[in-house]
């Protein structure tokens, strides 16, 4: 039988009645076996961790190799984040648009009804108060948890600014209300296991009008850890259009040049295309008098400031990066965050009690553990952590955070990049003409789908400003909701395109890629600030070889640069083509300037050479 709860608290919440109420009715209808409020204190995160342990879901790592820190395999059902049933519940259709699956709230409310009927039976019901973005910041929301998984609870601890300190910001029918039951009840003798979830039946459904989110079914990521995708893009989305701002699934960084001069810029890339990679990223050799710092690796939030320039904050509070990929070359800070109170989710686990994912090493440990939990054979032609393995480790690990990360003012961004992973057509760096083509370039942009989602991988498709996955309204309005975003800025950020998974007809990296994006961040700051060269191309303002400094770069020739910059107008036509599946969907709310854009370009292309060289522009 349930127990009522009250607010446990002296201090004072505005909305301490609506809370007490809304935990009870939850707790009541789920069966939950008891309420923990939680204070978000570290005595608090060690207990839980604790628990965990004793529950086996978490492996202690050696405390040795990473103090502190603990792996956990996932139930093979629920490693990812699962597109096709994710839902924008808004209560007009339409609303949602056409590239949402959509549900009129009370149908979705029925099935989750039944669902949660019981669902917390011998589970304890969490309240997690938490605040996306600097306390106490005028651009930060507030939001409270429910969830009946203590997996989700530490992620929260890392990933959020949760605690007792968030109470008295609640606001009574302002905060986000976020319910969230893994789906395993443990009624009728059911046993409980290392990872409880539904194996088959998940639902992250959104309610835009109500500032409601219900998560059924799944405890892993993007799925469970509500803040993150589910609050700070979907709904986030919502308001920001409302209110005149945008959330974006963005990182931001800053770039400081050799005379300390500091630039903001904020860069959108799919799901598992480097954002995290760029946000903290040591300029390669030969560029080491430049310095990055990280705002955010996955999340911004931008407003318009009263000075008339754009205010960034991250809402998030930690990193949930991509395991496979990451060594000390390629992200040695990411190496470094991760070093000690890191949780790490589906990564292979060695005999020793440290962690490893493919890339981390050449040479393959032996006596490894696989994300089934299972010894591994490096024979089966598998990978011994999953490729979408995360690790969860907090923001002020991070040997390169930007001083400014937590200023409740933010960041002034003075420039937006977009990049997809593209193996073919799509150049390594190029600027859009003016903001509406920047707007157009975003809208418009491919990338392959990732090991983030459920699905299909190496798939091309259309994800617009990288948030096909996140939208939480209409595509074609948030489009439009961008175009006048910038139309009264008085000096709008400069928008370029990025692409560093370009590959060559053996399927290999043309670029390099990571410390060696400093290059073409360099030129990107420079054009931004007046300077650096550049040439009119079809479909933008591209860097020539001798505008980029190559200082200190190796095995990478002009040539390999003419290749990586090369516009060929028969895969560029298919792309503009392509572009019309996007406009067709989109149709009835397309803003009108996307046609002449897509005209103008196509003449563009026709007028320019079939196989279109920076070098035949140099003479
Ligand atoms: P989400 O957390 O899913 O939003 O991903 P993300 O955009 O932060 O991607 P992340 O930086 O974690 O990179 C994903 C994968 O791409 C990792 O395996 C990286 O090692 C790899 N990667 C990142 N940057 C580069 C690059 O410049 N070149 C190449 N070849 N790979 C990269
Ligand atoms: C992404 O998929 O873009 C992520 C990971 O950042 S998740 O939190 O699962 O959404
Ligand atoms: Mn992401």
């Amino acid at each position: 039988m349930y127990q009522e709860t009250k607010f446990p608290y002296q201090l004072m919440s505005p909305a301490k009645a609506e809370l007490e109420t809304w935990v009870n009715t939850i707790g009541r209808q789920t069966n939950a076996a008891k309420v923990h409020w939680c204070d978000g204190s570290k005595e608090e995160y060690d207990s839980i961790c604790n628990l965990l342990v004793n529950k086996g879901t978490f492996i202690r790592l050696n405390p040795e190799k990473r103090p502190n820190s603990f792996a956990c395999f996932s139930d093979p059902s629920d490693v990812a984040r699962v597109e096709d049933k994710t839902f924008i519940c808004s209560r007009i259709k339409e609303d949602a648009g056409p590239t949402n699956n959509w549900m009129a709230p009370k149908d979705m409310k029925v099935i989750l009804n039944e669902l949660m009927e019981e669902s917390m039976t011998g589970r304890t019901l969490y309240v997690i108060p938490f605040c996306m973005g600097p306390l106490g910041s005028p651009y930060s929301r507030y939001g409270v948890q429910i969830t009946d998984s203590e997996y989700v609870v530490v992620n929260m601890y890392i990933m959020t600014r949760m605690g007792d300190a968030v109470y008295q910001y609640l606001q009574p029918g302002e905060f986000v209300k976020c319910i969230h039951t893994i789906g395993a009840p443990l009624h009728n003798g059911a046993k409980d296991v290392l990872w409880p979830c539904n194996p088959t039946v998940k639902y992250i459904s959104h309610f835009p009008d109500e500032r409601l989110i219900v998560s059924y079914g799944s405890g892993y990521g993007g799925n469970a850890l509500m803040g993150k995708k589910c609050f700070a893009l979907r709904i986030a989305s919502v308001l920001g259009r409302e209110e005149g701002w945008l959330a974006e699934h963005m990182l931001i960084l800053g770039v400081e040049s050799p005379e300390k001069q500091k630039t903001y810029v904020a860069a959108a890339f799919p799901s598992a295309c480097g954002k995290t990679n760029f946000s903290m990223m040591i300029p390669a050799k030969g560029m080491d008098s430049w310095k990055v710092t990280t705002i955010g690796d996955d999340i911004a939030w931008i407003h318009k400031g009263d000075d008339g320039r754009l205010h960034a904050i991250n809402p998030e509070a930690g990193y949930f990066g991509v395991a496979p990929g990451t060594n000390y070359q390629t992200n040695p800070n990411a190496m470094e965050s991760i070093k000690s109170n890191t949780i790490f989710t589906n990564v292979a686990v060695t005999k020793d009690g440290d962690v490893w994912w493919e890339g981390m090493t050449k040479e393959i440990p032996e006596g490894l553990t696989d994300w089934h939990g299972h010894p591994y054979d490096p024979t089966s032609g598998k990978p011994a952590a999953h490729p979408n393995s995360r690790f969860t480790a907090p923001a002020y690990q991070n040997p390169a955070l930007d001083p400014e990360w937590d200023n409740v003012k933010g960041v002034p961004v003075e420039a937006f990049v977009f990049g997809g992973r593209r193996a073919t057509a799509v150049p390594l760096v190029c600027q859009s003409f003016n903001w509406n083509f920047g707007v157009y370039t975003a809208a418009t942009m491919g990338s392959e789908t990732t090991a983030a989602a459920f699905g299909e991988v190496g798939k091309v498709r259309r994800d617009p400003f990288a948030m096909l996955p996140f939208m939480g309204y209409h595509m074609g309005d948030y489009v439009n909701h961008w175009l006048q975003f910038g139309r009264d800025l008085p000096n709008a950020p400069r928008i370029f395109s990025v692409n560093w998974f370009r590959k060559d007809e053996n399927g290999k990296f043309l670029w390099p890629g990571f410390g060696e994006n400093m290059r073409v961040l360099k030129w990107i700051v420079q054009r931004v600030h007046g300077g650096a060269g550049a040439v009119e191309c079809p479909i933008g303002w591209m860097p020539r070889y001798e505008d980029m400094d190559w200082t200190g770069i190796d095995n990478f020739t002009k040539d390999d640069f003419a290749k990586i910059m090369t516009i060929d107008r028969e895969p560029w036509k298919q792309e503009l083509l392509s572009h019309e599946e996007l406009f067709a969907k989109l149709y009835d709310r397309l803003p009108k300037e996307f046609y002449f854009l897509r005209e103008l370009l196509l003449s563009a292309l026709w007028r320019s050479p079939e196989h279109w060289e920076l070098s035949s522009e140099i003479a």
